[in-house]
């Protein structure tokens, strides 16, 4: 089992496991329809849907095996302002897909930038992955903008490969190795059980 020793602190925020009590926080910013404007499968979330999708993100704590997802709620202030995830697409290729949703009422600080950098640094030094992915919407330009200021590499834009909100839509793919990365805070790091 692969799990960060918590919490995780950078300079602005504290990265910790989602509980139940930030219901009222993820909701804040779940039930915008601005931050889930470019997410498949998901409209403004009602306080029940937050409800249960803080209770799966609570249990989202720990890597046990291939196909689960970190996910650590992002804390200034005493609030979640965001989530930040790690899904693990393989162990074999040690490969993980990076993923964030920020509170709009945050954003433009660099917050964002600062929990992912953090979770990819845990990632390629502590759970030792080779390779980060993350995708987003065609037209989502401000997810495109931080993957790019994470020192991801734009690796692909597929044209309209997808179906979002029954219209196609093109996806933006991009990534970084472990040998590109640079660690760029200095977490207290993880430990491996
Ligand atoms: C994607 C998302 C997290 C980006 O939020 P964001 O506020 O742009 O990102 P950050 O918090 O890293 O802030 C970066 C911005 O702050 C600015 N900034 C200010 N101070 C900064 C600092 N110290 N460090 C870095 N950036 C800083 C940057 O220039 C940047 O602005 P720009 O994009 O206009 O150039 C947010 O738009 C979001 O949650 N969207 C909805 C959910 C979503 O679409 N998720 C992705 C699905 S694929």
């Amino acid at each position: 089992m692969f799990q960060p020793t918590y919490p995780i602190s950078t300079a602005r925020l504290t990265l910790r496991p989602v509980t139940p009590d930030d219901l009222d926080d993820v909701y804040a910013f779940q039930s915008r329809p601005d931050v889930v404007r470019w997410m498949l499968g998901t409209g403004p979330r009602t306080r029940e849907q937050s409800r249960a999708s803080v209770l799966a993100m609570a249990s989202e704590d720990a890597l046990r095996e291939e196909g689960d997802c970190l996910t650590l709620a992002a804390v200034t202030g005493g609030t979640v302002i965001g989530t930040v995830e790690l899904v693990w697409r393989s162990r074999s290729e040690r490969t993980a897909e990076l993923g964030y949703v920020f509170h709009p009422g945050h954003g433009g600080r660099g917050l964002a930038t600062e929990a992912a950098t953090a979770l990819l640094d845990w990632g390629f030094t502590e759970l030792g992955l080779h390779r980060v992915v993350a995708r987003c919407h065609g037209r989502n330009a401000a997810s495109a903008r931080l993957m790019a200021r994470l020192g991801m590499r734009q690796e692909a834009h597929h044209v309209e490969s997808y179906l979002f909100n029954g219209e196609w839509a093109d996806q933006i793919v991009f990534a970084v190795l472990a040998r590109e990365w640079t660690p760029r805070t200095s977490p207290p790091g993880g430990q491996r059980r």
